[in-house]
């Protein structure tokens, strides 16, 4: 979604902002804006990406030690010149970046019309800028104190930065409901959606807290206040740029080595689990008759994995809902229910407002997240911290892989917890969890040459169908999400039981029907469902154990993986269909760290 990067300091605005703006070209976005004040503001925004942006700004006027950019991700008004940011006021003596969404958009224009303000852009955050300097004329207020008097009116979600040409060096920023954090330097103060675009300057950071703004001077300390300008205090952490910088090393894309770095990443989540203090949270769940997962996409079907393993290991009810529903269906919420969301980056807003309502409710709740002291890790009751590391790929890998890793840790818990499994059966799961990182590489050893190999089969087809039974179901609509999303091939997931009723009509000659077969109970079962669609001439890949047997001639490529314990199958099973769906959008010529339409961290709802 939307990214937000400004900066006063004693150096040239410009190179910062740019490459602030390229760091987080990761969120997704479809136009680009930068702001540099020197006097006045120059002005630049272009639609396409951050280097059409710096081609355009080629020659032309950038100067100045303050600036706002930003990448615009569109929600109201479509992707053009326009409508991406940053807006100006009236006078223009105001500049704004925003990230988020003003619901009540429409009242606020119409009232700003009434009183003869003009608009440039058919977007909600240029009627935010307005707003303010309606404020400022009518009642004479100061820049911040109009700017909470503004904020005040807003419904929604906002992170904003203003600045005011009259006041010289000054940002202003706040934020609800949206990402936005400061880091003090020496040489100067940036804000940012994400810290990562911070320099090596950035001595500490400040997680801005909910509806609170910060007035940043250059060379000054900052000052904070609460909309209604009440001066309050933010805690001011140390930052360490190294923990936050990142490379693609010699990977060909972020994509790509994230998939790499499973082995370590699945290894940082288990000792991380490990040295988490369970006892608070065995404490809690004595108490749970009935969990209840939220998330979104990815993230959902981890929570999918977790519901199979939970209800089979530790005999606990599990439901999971997809975050964006949840409200429609909260109503049988109770004391002895919890709420567990699950995300990557910490600030999907459906899953944020999921925990909200849990909690409006009473009901203990516990988050899984990979981005530290994000959103959803802030309101939850516990958190879980995947510490996978930072992930660039817009399509999630590393982070689900992570995820399921920990699951594994939650299922072990519980079921000690809930006393369902035998002390030696609890030993073996966890000794097996040790080995995982060692599985991992395997799997990338064996699996990647395939993979690519078989991609060749599947880059010129329309859609794709994957199957699966049991714990490989959830894998299967995995599967079926990363091949969409970054090969924009239409696939689908389903319960290979499903097949009969309705989708085996799709089953056509060399449509490529990519199977996931598990060493368990599940074997025989979606083994004779593989042999309807083979009857039917459809192009079989399966993904397997390699201690599975299969009869001859039912498939026309296989992937073997390692033979692991089931339920660490869908990890194992994961990669291979990563490493196919990249190696597919990679013959078709995607972007693959940055698939069109879509953002990292999906901050609106
Ligand atoms: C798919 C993907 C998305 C996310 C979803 C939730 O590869 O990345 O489906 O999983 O937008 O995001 P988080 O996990 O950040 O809440």
């Amino acid at each position: 979604m939307c990214g937000i990067v400004a900066y006063s300091g004693k150096n040239e605005a410009f190179p910062i902002l740019i490459n602030g703006l390229k760091k987080l070209e990761y969120r997704g976005y479809d136009s680009a804006g930068i702001g540099t004040v020197n006097g006045s503001v120059h002005l630049h925004k272009r639609e396409g990406k951050v280097n059409d942006l710096v081609s355009y700004c080629a020659g032309k006027n950038t100067s100045g030690k303050i600036g706002l950019g930003h990448t615009r991700w569109a929600t109201h008004g479509c992707a053009n010149n326009q409508n991406a940011h940053p807006h100006q006021s009236q006078s223009k003596r105001l500049t704004l970046v925003h990230n988020g969404i003003i619901e009540n958009y429409e009242a606020l224009k119409e009232m700003l019309t009434f009183h003869d303000f003009n608009f440039e852009s058919d977007t909600d955050s240029e009627v935010l800028v307005q707003l303010v300097e309606w404020y400022q004329i009518r009642y004479k207020l100061s820049t911040r104190v109009a700017l909470g008097r503004a904020l005040q009116d807003v419904q929604g979600s906002y992170a904003v930065v203003l600045h005011d040409t009259s006041v010289k060096y000054q940002l202003l920023a706040a934020r609800s409901e949206s990402p936005l954090v400061i880091g003090l330097g020496e040489e100067g103060h940036f804000v940012s959606s994400d810290s990562m675009t911070f320099d090596h300057s950035a001595k500490s950071i400040i997680y801005l807290e909910e509806k609170v703004i910060a007035e940043l001077h250059q060379n000054e300390e900052p000052a904070f206040y609460t909309l209604d300008d009440i001066t309050i205090d933010q805690d001011i952490l140390p930052f360490d740029y190294r923990k936050v910088a990142v490379s693609k090393g010699d990977f060909e894309s972020y994509t790509l080595k994230e998939i790499f770095e499973q082995k370590l990443s699945v290894s940082r989540t288990l000792n991380g689990f490990s040295n988490y203090n369970s006892e608070e949270l065995s404490k809690v769940l004595d108490d749970v008759d009935r969990i209840i997962i939220t998330a979104c996409g990815t993230s959902c079907h981890s929570g999918i994995v977790a519901e199979y393993l939970i209800e089979k290991y530790a005999h606990l009810n599990v439901e999971v809902e997809y975050a964006s529903e949840m409200r429609y269906k909260c109503h049988t919420l109770g004391k002895r229910d919890l709420v567990i969301g699950i995300s990557q980056s910490g600030e999907t807003a459906d899953t944020k407002m999921a925990l909200e309502i849990a909690k409006s409710k009473g009901v203990k709740t516990l988050a899984i997240v990979n981005g530290v002291n994000s959103s959803i890790a802030r309101i939850a009751d516990q958190v879980i911290y995947l510490k996978a590391g930072i992930e660039i790929g817009v399509a999630s890998t590393k982070a689900f892989t992570s995820q399921l890793s920990a699951i594994l840790m939650l299922t072990v818990l519980i079921a000690k917890t809930k006393n369902t499994l035998t002390q030696e059966r609890l030993d073996e799961m966890i000794f097996e969890l040790k080995k995982l990182p060692a599985y991992v590489s395997k799997t990338l050893a064996v699996s990647e040459k395939i993979a690519r190999r078989v991609a060749y089969h599947i880059a010129d087809a329309q859609s794709a169908l994957y199957l699966g039974r049991g714990l490989s179901f959830p894998i299967a609509i995995e599967g079926a999400l990363k091949l969409k999303e970054i090969s924009y091939i239409h696939a689908e997931g389903y319960p290979s039981g499903e097949m009969k009723h309705g989708p085996i009509a799709l089953v056509e000659e060399d449509l490529p029907v990519i199977a996931i077969v598990n060493n368990d109970e599940s074997a025989a079962k979606i083994i004779s469902n593989i042999q309807e669609v083979k009857a039917r001439k459809a192009m079989v890949i399966v993904v397997k154990n390699e201690d599975v047997e299969l009869p001859r001639n039912i498939a026309d490529h296989v992937i073997n993986v390692p033979a692991v314990p089931s339920y660490l199958n869908p990890i194992i099973q994961s990669i291979p269909l990563q490493l196919l769906a990249y190696y597919t959008a990679k013959l078709k010529g995607c972007n693959i760290d940055q698939p069109r339409n879509l953002a990292k961290s999906v901050t609106v709802e």
